[in-house]
């Protein structure tokens, strides 16, 4: 029997916030350096920045960078990135064993950002830093002239402020590997209390909290609790990271991730109306989703990081370059469906990262052309077409099994309604039927739809290469019959369709 889907464009939902499309640059692995920036280059510019990574940046349509890390934040000395190149010192990234240039900083980084059409989220050290190095930093970027440390940002070349809107408090500080790891209670306090003194001096900037590091953390809830009673009133958004990896034994489970991303959110969501957590305009906290993906962790675990700890200190190593399939692309793009049928909740979220490490973009040590890995495409068609209002969809169709969500529908849909176009995104589960799908979306005068899945002659464990890029969206044939657009999904498959 088909799967019959209906929405009601008359009743939309949250308004579609457009952060939810952001990504992640970190200073780890072939991220910055030999990733967004590799001086040697034939595409790179007279700062050093890929011309053709910024291409496909800019296709990819991402629109906020959460920067610059991630782990290798909680270690970082923010003056080390600025001034002369010449004389910035090279220093060990404890976060990553690795030797650290500071050839890209704060202004590289921030020109780049602006030329790929992406907002800068700053991610201040709250691990062996505190209140006043945040608080410098806020002022070195955002204060017009006149003191020390905006003056010394005129001398370095910038004399406009950078004007950065959005600052994360730390990051995952409530994980055993972060550098400055701490409890629940001493984070809070340094959080609120960086957060009061970053708000004196610039009151337009918006606080993102660091909430936990993942839903499997034995803190995870009494940590949200916990930092949200310290920092209410002081924040504007508390984060979530949740990345998704597929036991090779149990994939149906792993294309149901979407359903324990929609739990993370919703517990989260709990924990903030209990406390009641306000911002300081007192709107409820927003849910920052901002790292989120698919990411071979035990991999990492067990077989690269024992390796990359005990080497030496490398500039610019292969890091977690997971190379991503078909089945990945169904799940990216399945989390995308979660975050927006979420919106009324997830203020933004981060796509981790951007290049080469765990990313949609990937270049090859020693030159080579930039290429897309297959998560790119959902990632990418999501972007471009939501806009406007979520709106919710209605499913009534086949279900399948999973160990480890239970039941969920085989087809996951959401929508998307701007104006007269209206954009439904669907995720299909199944890993062996097709589907016909039914779908009534009232008066329609044209439909098209495109949809990535398994390519001629290859599996579901097909990747794209920097030879080659077989996954990649293909137009699907629609037809409207009686007002009710019909058209065959295949297993395994994402597809957008646009309606007008
Ligand atoms: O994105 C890779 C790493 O994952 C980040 O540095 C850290 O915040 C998370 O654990």
């Amino acid at each position: 029997s088909p799967t019959r889907i209906s929405i009601d464009p008359r009743t939309p939902g949250a308004e579609v916030p457009r952060r939810l499309f952001g990504t992640f640059v970190e200073h780890m692995g072939r991220c910055v350096y030999d990733g967004i920036h590799s001086p040697g280059h034939a595409t790179a510019d007279e700062s050093g920045f890929r011309a053709d990574v910024l291409a496909l940046v800019r296709e990819l349509g991402a629109t906020v960078v959460r920067y610059p890390g991630g782990n290798f934040v909680s270690g970082y000395r923010w003056e080390d990135g600025v001034g002369p190149r010449a004389e910035r010192p090279v220093r060990l990234d404890a976060a990553w064993h690795s030797t650290e240039t500071n050839q890209v900083g704060l202004h590289e980084f921030a020109e780049w950002a602006d030329a790929a059409g992406l907002e800068v989220m700053e991610a201040v050290n709250l691990g062996t830093r505190g209140v006043v190095e945040a608080a410098d930093l806020l002022e070195y970027a955002n204060h017009p002239s006149g003191t020390a440390l905006s003056d010394r940002r005129r001398t370095n070349g910038r004399d406009d402020p950078f004007g950065i809107r959005l600052w994360c408090l730390g990051n995952e500080m409530d994980g055993p590997w972060q550098i400055g790891h701490k409890t629940a209670d001493e984070y809070g306090r340094l959080a609120a209390e960086t957060a009061r003194m970053m708000r004196f001096l610039d009151p337009a900037i918006e606080l993102v909290a660091a909430g936990s590091s993942n839903h499997e953390m034995p803190t995870f809830g009494d940590w949200e609790r916990t930092v949200l009673r310290h920092t209410a009133g002081l924040v504007d958004h508390i984060s979530v990271h949740a990345y998704y990896e597929q036991d090779p034994d149990d994939p149906q489970s792993f294309l149901a991730s979407g359903a324990a991303l929609d739990r993370y959110i919703g517990e989260v969501a709990d924990i903030i109306d209990e406390v009641d957590a306000r911002t300081p305009y007192g709107a409820r906290v927003g849910i920052s989703v901002d790292e989120w993906n698919v990411w071979n962790q035990t991999r990492w675990n067990e077989v690269d990081k024992p390796r990359v700890f005990t080497g030496d200190w490398p500039v610019a190593p292969r890091l977690i370059e997971d190379d991503y399939t078909v089945t990945d692309a169904v799940v990216v793009g399945s989390l995308l469906i979660t975050l927006l049928r979420r919106a009324d909740r997830v203020s933004m979220a981060n796509l981790a990262q951007l290049v080469n490490v765990i990313a949609p973009i990937r270049t090859e040590p020693g030159g080579g052309p930039a290429w897309r890995q297959t998560t790119f495409h959902p990632f990418r068609l999501t972007a471009e077409a939501a806009t406007g209002h979520v709106v919710p969809v209605e499913v009534d169709g086949a279900r399948i099994s999973t160990s480890r969500h239970g039941d969920v529908d085989a087809v996951d849909a959401i929508a998307t309604v701007d104006g007269d176009i209206a954009h439904v995104f669907l995720a299909h589960r199944s890993l062996d039927t097709p589907t016909e799908v039914a779908m009534d979306l009232g008066p329609v005068a044209s439909a098209e739809a495109v949809v990535l899945t398994v390519p001629e002659g290859g599996d579901r464990h097909t990747t794209n290469s920097a030879d080659a890029e077989p996954v990649a969206p293909a137009s699907l044939a629609v037809e409207v019959v009686d007002g009710i657009l019909r058209f065959t999904l295949p297993p395994l498959a994402w597809a957008r369709v646009r309606v007008q």
